[in-house]
């Protein structure tokens, strides 16, 4: 059954194609809400729906249903670069077209949109006359799960912005969190609250108005209005990811496909690669982003950088602290930065055209510390002096500490809807100058990058940096088995894995918390189209443990999510976009782990050869974490993989086909 209709058409329900996911729209004497059943037990119980505006009656209540459309669809479509070629896009939608039944007799449209991997609810206000400019004062969609559950969360409003360690609490327990926000149910389902297609409008942090029911909470202006909209506008999709096992929900694109196809005509210029870069040795206080004998970003170093990318077959060479600004206390300073000046002992005209020569680019940077004015008077002419140069990839970065909870400096929130606004703008203007970025401290990543493929790569959680300088220790051997199944479920995570100096002796007292195969295996867990070899090039040289970083790819044709438990361990195998070589990558939390797969996700008739980076016998990341073996076999897809990970450890495996005699 797609679609049925009672009560006088005010209960409407919808079906996913598989018929397990069901919606049940009611217009509860003129007020909408809405459940989702899986196999005909609830997931959502009745559920609110609607608006609070500002000095305007709320448009939550006192609707008649005039109209509804209900259709199908079944397509693919193909991602230019991606953790998977073709995606899926099936789905069963209902629109349903209120109006207020008396006062201003005001329109609101809402869409739900079904997939058998869960749900998208989206409002539209339609041009109309007695709703034309008007600010949204709260938004009062929310979520009432069955029974009180488990939350995997990160809090909201903090002075990190997203970078925080998860906590696993009861709903009940939880502050304003950000989304992708994941839960377990009491009857075991995976679920993932987050949102898609993000545009011109706040983001949403969730709160627990109950012991089972999260209600959103859009992040405001400063000011206090959540949002300032113009009809006709719809807002981004709210959306229900539903699993029955968690490492399902690694694999369930519902996102993408609820976000516009791609907005830019001509995406050849668009180009996945891996690179290296100035910029580790800052964090371990090596060298410095400032100008003086310490300079990292010098000419003679970046020419060195630009030898070893070239001979290693990286795309790019990333440059931090090119330019005039570093100088002082740059996290406060942010209105000295110049994104066009560099300094005197960076010679860029020269750098650019000799990477260029070799067959890479710079990666560019333009750390703004959250001076939003001082950037945006720039963005201009820097992006077109980059574009002019040859400089195909662009970091940015947004540390705000300007105000309480890590605001930017003018007092907004990065992901409030002037933040929102930012980043598009920064967005649109890269992709006119043929620029590719990557984000740090973003807006949440909602799948844009399908409608804009030049926005590559985001930070938005704790990277490697932290295990370089945080004074809580660093990210934690749980941390990334946490966070593949919550923060990586939005997006691509400029996480720069690949440390090989894991114990970090210029810097005693902090240290990289996981065992070299670990790092290695983070090259397919954690997925980037922008891939970063994030150690010193002198701690590469000659390690065999290098050829993986230098044969894994960063485009995939295929993933598969072979196992998982949330903050344990996790599996996952992907095929390469450009040869018929798979992947797989395997990490555990603490405990030392055995594993056993089937290599079935293999290609039938074809023999592979296996190159295995797995943990030593011996190895522990505490103890002994550079333990690592190196083996070579062979492979049938009707084989066993056996896989023994140490504490905080992991295996990376590269299977070749060997061609047919
Ligand atoms: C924080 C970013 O995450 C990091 O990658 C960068 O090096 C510093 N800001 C400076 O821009």
């Amino acid at each position: 059954m797609l679609f049925s209709c009672k009560k006088e058409w005010n209960e409407i329900a919808i079906s996913s194609p598989d018929s397990r996911l069901q919606l049940i729209f009611d217009l509860n004497l003129g007020k909408p809400t809405y459940k989702l059943n899986l196999n005909g037990k609830p997931i959502v119980l009745e559920s609110q729906m609607g608006f609070r505006l500002q000095g305007l009656p709320a448009l939550d209540s006192n609707f008649i249903l005039l109209d509804r459309k209900v259709r199908s669809v079944n397509e693919s479509w193909e991602q230019i670069w991606g953790e998977e070629k073709i995606i899926d896009n099936h789905y069963n939608e209902v629109i349903l077209y209120l109006k207020e039944s008396t006062g201003s007799e005001r329109s609101l449209n809402i869409t739900f949109r079904l997939y058998n991997g869960g749900l998208g609810i989206r409002y539209e206000f339609p041009e109309q006359e007695n709703l034309n400019e008007f600010q949204i004062a709260e938004e009062l969609t929310n979520y009432t799960l069955a029974n009180e559950a488990n939350v995997w969360w990160i809090p909201a409003y903090q002075p990190e912005r997203y970078e925080y360690l998860y906590k696993k609490s009861k709903l009940s327990e939880i502050d304003t969190a950000h989304t992708p926000l994941t839960v377990e149910t009491k009857d075991g389902l995976f679920l993932s609250f987050h949102e898609a297609s993000l545009y011109d409008f706040p983001s949403y942090t969730l709160y627990a108005s109950d012991t089972n029911i999260l209600t959103l909470d859009l992040v405001p202006w400063s000011n206090g209005i959540k949002a300032y909209v113009k009809t006709p506008f719809v807002t981004p999709w709210r959306t229900i990811q539903v699993a029955e096992e968690p490492q399902e929900l690694i694999t369930n694109y519902l996102i993408l496909n609820l976000n516009d196809t791609c907005r830019i005509a001509d995406t050849s210029w668009i180009e996945p690669t891996k690179y290296v870069g100035i910029w580790w040795g800052m964090h371990i206080d090596k060298y410095t982003w400032a100008s003086g004998k310490k300079h990292g970003a010098t000419t003679e170093r970046t020419k060195k950088y630009i030898d070893f990318a070239a001979k290693y077959g990286f795309g790019g060479v990333l440059i931090e602290g090119w330019n005039i600004g570093w100088d002082g206390d740059w996290i406060k300073n942010g209105e000295l930065f110049s994104f066009t000046e560099p300094y005197p002992d960076f010679d860029i005209e020269y750098l650019a055209k000799y990477a260029k020569e070799k067959g890479i680019s710079l990666v560019g940077h333009h750390e703004t510390s959250g001076q939003i004015d001082n950037y945006e008077k720039q963005m201009d002419e820097a992006y077109k002096m980059y574009e002019n140069l040859g400089v195909r990839y662009l970091k940015t970065g947004y540390v705000g500490a300007g105000y309480p909870g890590g605001r930017l400096f003018n007092g907004e929130w990065h992901h409030g809807q002037y933040g929102v606004r930012h980043f598009q703008r920064s967005v649109e203007l890269a992709a006119r100058h043929h620029i590719m970025l990557i984000i740090h401290e973003p807006v949440k990543d909602c799948g844009l990058r399908r409608t804009w493929p030049n926005l590559m790569s985001r930070e938005g959680a704790r990277g490697m940096e932290y295990n370089a300088w945080s004074p809580d220790g660093g990210n934690p051997p749980d941390y990334i088995p946490t966070l593949i199944f919550t923060r990586l479920l939005a997006g691509p995570m400029d996480y720069t894995p690949g440390i090989f100096d894991l114990e970090i002796p210029a810097k005693p007292g902090n240290r990289v918390n996981t065992t070299l195969a670990k790092q290695l295996a983070y090259y397919v867990i954690i997925y980037s189209p922008l891939q970063m070899a994030a150690d010193l090039p002198e701690n590469y040289e000659g390690n065999p443990a290098f050829q993986f970083i230098r044969d894994v790819p960063c485009d995939w044709e295929k993933t598969v999510a072979l196992n998982g438990k949330i903050g344990n361990y996790v599996t996952i195998a992907r095929k390469d976009r450009n040869s018929d070589n798979w992947y797989l990558g395997s990490i555990t939390d603490e405990e030392a782990r055995s594993l056993k797969l089937r290599a079935d996700f293999l290609e039938a008739r074809t023999k592979y050869l296996m190159n295995t980076y797995a943990d030593g016998e011996d190895a522990d990341w505490i103890s002994n974490p550079l333990s690592l073996k190196i083996t070579q076999d062979t492979i049938v897809r009707a084989d066993t993989i056996y896989l023994n990970l140490a504490p905080g450890g992991g295996t990376a495996i590269q299977f070749v086909p060997i061609p047919k005699e």
